[in-house]
């Protein structure tokens, strides 16, 4: 099925490291011209290599910290100038370190805010001036289940993406009439499976600080699927909700792709 990116501008943040790579990769597959807007420039540059042997348009990498409104700006302007207006951003960039919430510090809370959430903000807003302009657009943000169950050890980070899906909700709401959908997908547990998965930023950079392996195969065991998610399938339900061809009349609705761990009716 032909989903229409082929040549399309597509901006995704943080597109070099596990599901940020896996999404880039499912564009590239679609001939999109993709820009990754990173912090990470080696690991964006082997993604990008192989962006363009899985069939992208063409890719670019722009140095870009999401959390700072100016870089942003001149990330939309890049990648207008290489490949036109944009018609998908993926807002993919996300952090946390777990503890406790007793155990975390107001600095710890103000780098989760800002990464989590004043970067979706920062992205949207900039994309937005493009896609009203030319009233056409969509945008997912990648959110967690944490946002929708609470989940021990992610308190401000739950918070923060619970915000992006009430977020994305009130964008879309307010821009579905200029032809802009807004949809976001909250992944469970999804792990690399390959050290050249990730880039040396990522919460998976030290696997064994975020999960033990007996924590790991206990979370698999207790999903209704009985497995974790591979990063290819949070990039699928993101090509499906960005795709105007399959999802045109599909706006402010909020994906799990986790293996059934969450069930919002
Ligand atoms: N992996 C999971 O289990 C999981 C579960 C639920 C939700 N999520 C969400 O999915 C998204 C991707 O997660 P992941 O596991 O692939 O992450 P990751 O840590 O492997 O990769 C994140 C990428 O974003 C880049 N980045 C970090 N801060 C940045 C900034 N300020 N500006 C630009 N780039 C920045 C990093 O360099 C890295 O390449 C995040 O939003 C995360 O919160 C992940």
């Amino acid at each position: 099925m032909d989903l229409g990116f082929s040549r399309k501008s597509v901006v995704i943040t943080g597109g070099a490291s596990n599901i940020g790579r896996a999404i880039s990769l499912g564009f590239a597959r679609e001939g999109a011209n993709i820009t990754i807007a990173e912090i990470d420039l080696k690991q964006a540059e082997t993604v990008a290599e192989e962006a363009r042997t899985a069939g992208a348009g063409s890719v670019q990498i722009v140095s870009c910290d999401v959390t700072d409104i100016v870089q942003v700006e001149a990330l939309f302007a890049a990648a207008n100038t290489a490949h036109g207006a944009v018609d998908v951003l993926v807002n993919n960039v996300g952090w946390d370190d777990l503890m406790f919430f007793t155990q975390t510090t107001p600095e710890l809370w103000q780098k989760i805010i800002q990464v989590n959430f004043v970067g979706v903000l920062n992205c949207t807003r900039t994309a937005l001036t493009e896609m009203l302009a030319n009233k056409n657009g969509s945008i997912v943000s990648i959110s967690s289940d944490a946002s929708r169950q609470g989940e021990s050890r992610e308190a401000v980070y739950g918070g923060m993406k619970a915000a992006v899906n009430s977020f994305m909700k009130t964008i879309a709401k307010e821009n579905g009439r200029f032809g802009v959908r807004c949809n976001v997908v909250c992944p469970g547990v999804t792990i690399p499976e390959e050290t050249g998965e990730v880039g040396v930023n990522s919460m998976w950079a030290d696997k064994d600080a975020m999960f033990t392996e007996d924590q790991i195969a206990t979370i698999a065991k207790s999903l209704p699927l009985r497995k974790l998610g591979r990063p290819e399938d949070v990039a699928n339900a993101v090509l499906f909700l960005a795709s105007n061809e399959v999802a045109g009349h599909v706006t402010g609705q909020v994906l799990s792709v986790s293996g059934g761990y969450s069930m919002i009716g």
